[in-house]
């Protein structure tokens, strides 16, 4: 059970500081934003390699933009330990994914919320993640959607099929009065931007959320 705070919502003239108030934390959740792939643009490759240089934290790459298969292995190469690419912008989607793993990072394939992950079932044994946005990606703050849960359910059982370690991260909404709903559907890696930065104690909050999440899921996973 991991907590993935997202530092889309922390203050982006102080990440340093920001990263340094948040020690619980099980991997730092990066979101590189192109304008194209969403409405949104955020930072890219020399800021990531700027954090990779203060923090040893675990590095959790989410990646929204286009044509990741050309722009996604800089990141493994920067030393990120997981790398998640969009399915709907990659062209080559098993090709990336053996990529990124020999050069070192986990291998992690996203899905918006309309896409689903039936047609991918073949390719899970590639994958060391899944990311299921569970809400529009492009911003944080959003309101979870529950009408994801039946997929992340879908999910986990393709996962178990597999008999590996894939972990499955719910993105997007994830908060102290949603994480229920997420660990009871199978998920086991939690990014929280807002719900983690928007309290009073950031660090604090990721305890209590992975206690819950430890808590809970020990009986449902
Ligand atoms: C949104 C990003 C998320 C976002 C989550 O497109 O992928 O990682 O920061 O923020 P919250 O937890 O506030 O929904
Ligand atoms: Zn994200």
């Amino acid at each position: 059970m991991r907590i993935h705070p997202s530092l889309l919502s922390a203050d982006f003239a102080n990440l340093q500081r920001d990263i340094e108030a948040i020690p619980s934390s099980d991997g730092l959740h990066l979101d590189v934003m192109d304008y194209h792939f969403v409405p949104n643009l955020t930072f890219g490759l020399p800021v990531v390699e700027a954090i990779r240089t203060i923090t040893d934290h675990h590095i959790d790459m989410h990646l929204m933009i286009e044509d990741p298969d050309r722009w996604a292995p800089a990141y493994a190469e920067a030393g990120c330990q997981s790398v998640t690419f969009h399915v709907e912008a990659c062209k080559a989607p098993v090709r990336l994914a053996r990529e990124l793993r020999s050069l070192g990072a986990r291998a992690s394939m996203g899905l918006k919320p309309q896409t689903d992950i039936a047609p991918f079932e073949d390719l899970l044994p590639e994958l060391d993640m899944i990311l299921l946005m569970t809400v529009e990606p492009g911003f944080g703050g959003q309101k979870f959607l529950d009408t994801m849960l039946p997929k992340v359910r879908r999910t986990r059982e393709l996962v178990k099929k597999t008999g590996q370690d894939i972990w499955i991260q719910v993105d997007g909404g994830v908060s102290e009065s949603t994480i229920d709903q997420c660990i009871e559907a199978g998920a086991d890696v939690f990014v929280a931007g807002s719900a983690v930065f928007g309290a009073d104690d950031p660090d604090a909050m990721i305890r209590q959320l992975r206690a819950r999440a430890e808590e809970l899921g020990g009986h449902c996973h």
